[in-house]
């Protein structure tokens, strides 16, 4: 996906690795709409996520949802997720769709936007022995698509964003 996604030249990607991050389970003593981070890992995690426009989540199937680590990682923030755009990149048996439509759910009420396009990677399709990935043709064009979609509203957002910040008094 990053390989598709530094082609272009109308944004620039990078990988966030919820692995490396290593976050803890959620551990603040006010819910994120509070906007009152206390703990380091979180102010770090605030950072990290307020730097960008748009994200593609890159997101396994377990259990017809999307995985603990990821609903976690989301969970710890509030104002740093929303008026943003999101697309998805979903692997699975069946291409992890199900995980995705849970995914819109919880970016609705984070007031992230959803692109429609998203690619669903299949594990019989998609790998050769369920492990080695192996694209069909088609799944590069498919995070084109998306990719352009994401590109589109994560540029408009930031408008909404930075004209919020330029005159604070309009709704
Ligand atoms: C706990 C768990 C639940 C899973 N549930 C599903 C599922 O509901 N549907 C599906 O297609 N694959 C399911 N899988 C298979 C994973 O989608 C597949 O192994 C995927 O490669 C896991 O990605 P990861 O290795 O990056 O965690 C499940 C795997 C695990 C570990």
């Amino acid at each position: 996906v990053l390989g598709v996604a530094a082609q272009r030249q109308d944004a620039r990607f990078t990988v966030l690795d919820l692995a490396e991050i290593n976050l803890p389970l959620f551990d603040e003593p006010l819910p994120p709409m509070a906007a009152s981070y206390c703990n380091p890992h979180t102010v770090e995690w605030a950072r990290t996520i307020d730097s960008f426009d748009a994200f593609v989540f890159v997101v396994p199937e377990y259990n017809h949802g999307p995985p603990a680590a990821l609903k976690n990682a989301v969970d710890y923030l509030f104002a740093e997720w929303n008026d943003k755009a999101a697309g998805f990149v979903s692997y699975g048996v069946e291409g992890g769709i199900r995980a995705i439509e849970q995914m819109r759910l919880v970016m609705a009420e984070l007031k992230v936007a959803t692109v429609r396009a998203h690619v669903g990677l299949s594990k019989i399709d998609d790998f050769d022995e369920l492990v080695t990935f192996s694209p069909r043709d088609q799944q590069q064009r498919n995070v084109s698509a998306m990719l352009d979609e994401l590109a589109d509203w994560g540029g408009v957002l930031r408008g909404l964003r930075e004209s919020r910040i330029a005159d604070p008094v309009t709704p």
